[in-house]
């Protein structure tokens, strides 16, 4: 399968990955077309384990379900105490970019070259408890870093400014280390507080509540989501 890489999209603008977590699983196709018409620039897929994280989701059946009905490209998190066993059902299912968590108990190297090997996109992603320092040694190994404002597992919970010097830690490195690498937020990322984790260095944000369930329509949610790509750092 030949999958959609991250570096084919726009560096100009804030990337919006809107999270299915939010939405109607019981009618997910047309939830996703719903955000892909709104103009979303990715998807992104909340795979949980009942082990890593204390909450289950979906598998590669569902992923690739999906696959069937947009060409948007996959960015699956995969929240997972075994990546490893899981990266080729999930690159096979349509994944384009897999992102793994650091704290995971596979050794992060062999998980990079497991998902490069699939010809996919590599993010790693780091809980709220993690420090940024652990990422140096895979900073030149990856396409992106997710860094979660909220503790993994459950949508809608609130977002923790805490996390904004560390996006800003994080920005740095990637300049010094490789400056195409992206970095992605997750959890309670709305209008409110995009902003300032923008101007910290986040060029992707996931937003589940705040695309899905938005009073005003996930086209208009996206709208201003992108609104605000005035406000990424120079790279
Ligand atoms: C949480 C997930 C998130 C979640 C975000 O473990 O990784 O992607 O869906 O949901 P909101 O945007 O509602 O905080
Ligand atoms: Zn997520």
């Amino acid at each position: 399968m030949r999958h959609r890489l991250l570096g084919e999209l726009s560096r100009e603008k804030v990337l919006v990955s809107p999270s299915v977590l939010a939405s109607d699983f019981s009618c997910l196709g047309e939830e996703v077309k719903r955000v892909e018409s709104g103009g979303c620039d990715m998807l992104h897929l909340d795979i949980m384990d009942g082990h890593f994280v204390p909450n289950l989701t979906f598998g590669p059946g569902v992923v690739s379900s999906l696959r069937k009905g947009t060409g948007l490209l996959f960015d699956t998190h995969l929240m997972l105490t075994n990546p490893l066993s899981y990266v080729k059902a999930f690159a096979e299912a349509g994944s384009d970019l897999i992102t793994f968590h650091v704290e995971s108990e596979d050794d992060p190297r062999e998980v990079v070259d497991a998902i490069r090997g699939q010809g996919c996109s590599v993010g790693i992603s780091v809980k709220p408890g993690t420090s940024a320092k652990v990422l140096e040694q895979y900073i030149e190994l990856v396409d992106m870093v997710l860094v979660m404002t909220v503790e993994p597992g459950f949508g809608g919970q609130s977002f923790m400014a805490e996390m904004i010097p560390k996006v800003a830690e994080i920005a740095a490195m990637f300049r010094e280390k490789n400056p195409r690498g992206l970095i992605e937020v997750d959890g309670g990322i709305d209008a409110r507080t995009a902003p300032e984790i923008i101007r910290a260095g986040a060029g992707v944000l996931v937003a589940g509540t705040a695309v899905f369930r938005a009073k005003e329509g996930a086209a208009e949610a996206i709208r201003v989501l992108h609104s605000y790509s005035e406000l990424l750092p120079a790279r």
